[in-house]
C-alpha cells in the first residue's frame, strides 16, 4: 500500500484545506499520509512505496505560491531521477486569470521531465465555480483512488 506525500502550495489556505481533506479520506481508507507545507526534496522519500501528490494554487501572474516555489527551484537545480515516483496533481486556480492553474501545470511538467510517472489527469479546481474545494475533492476522489488500490 502506498504512503502518500502531499506537497502543498498555498497562499490563502484553500489548497491546504483541500490537502487536509484528501488526507482524511486516504487515512480513512487505510493509507498513510504525510503533508508537506514547507516542502523540501530531502524530506520526500524517493522510492516506489511513496506517491507524491502535489496540491497547489497559482498566485501572482501564473506563479507558484511562496511556500512551494523553493521546492520547484530545488527540483530544477538538483534534477533528481524520479523514475520510481508516481504522482498526481491537484491544481487550484481561478478562470478569471489568464494563466489558469499554471503552477499546477508547471510542476506537472517538471515532475514528468524528471521521469516521474503521472497517475490520472491533473484535477483543476476553479475557485469561482467551486467555492469549497473540499466538495470538489469529494466528487473527484472515488474514481481517482482506484488508481492506487
Ligand atoms: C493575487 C492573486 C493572484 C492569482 N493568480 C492566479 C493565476 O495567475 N492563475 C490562476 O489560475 N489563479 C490565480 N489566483 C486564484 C487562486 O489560485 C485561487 O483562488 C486558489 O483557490 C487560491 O488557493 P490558496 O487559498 O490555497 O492560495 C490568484 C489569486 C490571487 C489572490
Amino acid at each position: 500500500m502506498y504512503t502518500f506525500e502531499i506537497i502543498v502550495g498555498t497562499t490563502l489556505g484553500s489548497a491546504e484545506y483541500a490537502a487536509d481533506h484528501l488526507a482524511e479520506k486516504l487515512i480513512d481508507q487505510g493509507f498513510q499520509v504525510n503533508i508537506h507545507l514547507d516542502p523540501k526534496l530531502e524530506s520526500l522519500p524517493i522510492d516506489s512505496k511513496h506517491a507524491w501528490i502535489v496540491c497547489t494554487a497559482t498566485h501572482g501572474a501564473g506563479d507558484y505560491p511562496d511556500n512551494i516555489a523553493p521546492f520547484a527551484l530545488q527540483l530544477q537545480q538538483s534534477s533528481p531521477d524520479l523514475n520510481l515516483i508516481k504522482y498526481s496533481v491537484i491544481a487550484l486556480g481561478s478562470k478569471s486569470y489568464d494563466q489558469f492553474c499554471h503552477a499546477g501545470h508547471m510542476i506537472d511538467l517538471q515532475l514528468a521531465k524528471l521521469n516521474a510517472k503521472k497517475v490520472a489527469e491533473t484535477f483543476e479546481i476553479c475557485s469561482v465555480e467551486t467555492q469549497i474545494p473540499e466538495d470538489a475533492i469529494d466528487g473527484w476522489y472515488p474514481q481517482w483512488v482506484n488508481n492506487w488500490l
